[in-house]
């Protein structure tokens, strides 16, 4: 297992689609491991396969709060979103998009089709932060980010931002440690 590099955005390849997930073999588990690992080591509670400029319809999430919770490693291949029912708006973070935190709109309660790490399908429905960490990482997979749904004004604060910390940031002490 490794830890991955996470692309942070303006990185180009946050932005290609990830391909069907059609082999679940060794190197897939491996991948999921690595992701896993990653996500943790961020710490993060979701990661798509996209973030790590892997091509491919996979994310992972874990909503579970840690201290006195066991992890609750989910994975998602292929994910569709089958219904989406009302609306709430939802203060998201991203890891490739550190530091930033903005109110996106999302559906309260989603149904998901996917398969698991091992290839078999599986449906879920559900709401609350898993809801929406499955809408955030679903963007990812099809090369869309956070950044995409705010507002002109805000989205220009997050680009400059962003941009500032990408030309400072091999001096960071997060590129350091
Ligand atoms: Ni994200």
């Amino acid at each position: 297992m490794a830890v991955r590099t996470i692309l942070h955005y303006p990185d180009k390849r946050l932005r290609i689609p990830g391909k069907p997930v059609e082999d679940f073999g060794e190197s897939f588990q491996a991948l999921v491991d690595d992701m896993a690992e990653t996500m943790y080591a961020a710490p993060g509670v979701g990661l798509a396969a996209t973030q790590i400029g892997v091509a491919l319809q996979l994310f992972i999430v874990d909503v579970s709060t840690g201290e006195d919770e066991p992890s609750d490693l989910r994975v998602f291949a292929n994910p569709v979103i089958t219904e989406k029912i009302d609306s709430i708006s939802w203060e998201e973070g991203c890891l490739s998009f550190p530091g930033v935190q903005e109110d996106v709109k999302r559906a309260e309660r989603v149904k998901v089709k996917a398969q698991d790490r091992n290839g078999a399908p599986f449906e879920l429905e559900t709401d609350g932060l898993l809801a929406i960490a499955i809408q955030h990482e679903l963007d990812h997979l099809d090369g869309k980010l956070m950044i995409d749904h705010l507002s002109p004004l805000k989205r220009r604060m997050v680009h400059r931002a962003m941009l500032k910390r990408a030309a400072g940031g091999g001096h960071s002490m997060d590129e350091a440690v």
